[in-house]
C-alpha cells in the first residue's frame, strides 16, 4: 500500500464527514415519520370519539339482521307523542322501507348495518349520520310536513351504491 495522495486524503475525509450528516438527517427523518404516525394515529382515535354519537350499547353486525329489534319492522310507541324506529342498513336497501310515521311526532331512529358503512340520509332534514356495523347510533326528529321523504345512502358501499334508496311516508296528523 502505497501512501495516500492529497486529493485521497480529502476525499476520505470527506467520506467521513459526509456518512455522519447522513446518519444524523436519517435520524431526523425517522424520527418525523416516528411523530407523524403517532399523529396519524392519535388523530383517527380521536375522530372516531367524535364522528359517531351511539347509544352506548353494540351489536354484532350479523345478529342486527337476524335477531332482536332490527328485525322488527315499523314503528314503536314510546310516549303520547313519540315514537322509535330501529332502521337497518345492509347491502342495499333500509329496512323498514317504506315507513310510515305520523306528522309532528318526535321520531328517535336507531340504526346500524349489518355489513358495511353507509350513510344515513333523509333529504330535506337534519338527519346525516353513518350506520355503522356493531354500533348503534341514534338520532332524533320531528317531521312538520307531511309528504314523502328519501333515504339516501351518502356514502360509497359498493356496485349498487347508488341505488340504495329507502322512503319515509310522513301522515298527516288527525283533526290538524
Ligand atoms: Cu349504502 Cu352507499
Amino acid at each position: 500500500m502505497s501512501e495516500p495522495t492529497p486529493s485521497q486524503a480529502f476525499e476520505d475525509a470527506f467520506h467521513g464527514v459526509a456518512e455522519r450528516h447522513e446518519r444524523i438527517w436519517m435520524f431526523i427523518s425517522l424520527m418525523l415519520l416516528s411523530l407523524l404516525l403517532a399523529g396519524a394515529a392519535f388523530f383517527v382515535v380521536d375522530a372516531y370519539g367524535v364522528v359517531v354519537k351511539t347509544t352506548g350499547y353494540q351489536t354484532h353486525p350479523q345478529d342486527a339482521a337476524r335477531a332482536g329489534p332490527f328485525t322488527q319492522s315499523g314503528l314503536e310507541r314510546t310516549g303520547p307523542n313519540a315514537y322509535s324506529v330501529h332502521m337497518l342498513a345492509h347491502l342495499w336497501a333500509w329496512t323498514p322501507s317504506p315507513l310510515h310515521v305520523p306528522q309532528g311526532a318526535e321520531i328517535t331512529f336507531y340504526v346500524t348495518s349489518s355489513d358495511v358503512l353507509h350513510g344515513f340520509e333523509v333529504q330535506g332534514t337534519t338527519i346525516n349520520m353513518t350506520a355503522v356495523p356493531g354500533t348503534i347510533g341514534a338520532v332524533t326528529y320531528t317531521f312538520q310536513h307531511a309528504g314523502t321523504y328519501n333515504i339516501i345512502c351518502n356514502e360509497f358501499c359498493g356496485l349498487e351504491h347508488q341505488n340504495m334508496l329507502g322512503r319515509i311516508i310522513v301522515d298527516p296528523a288527525h283533526g290538524a
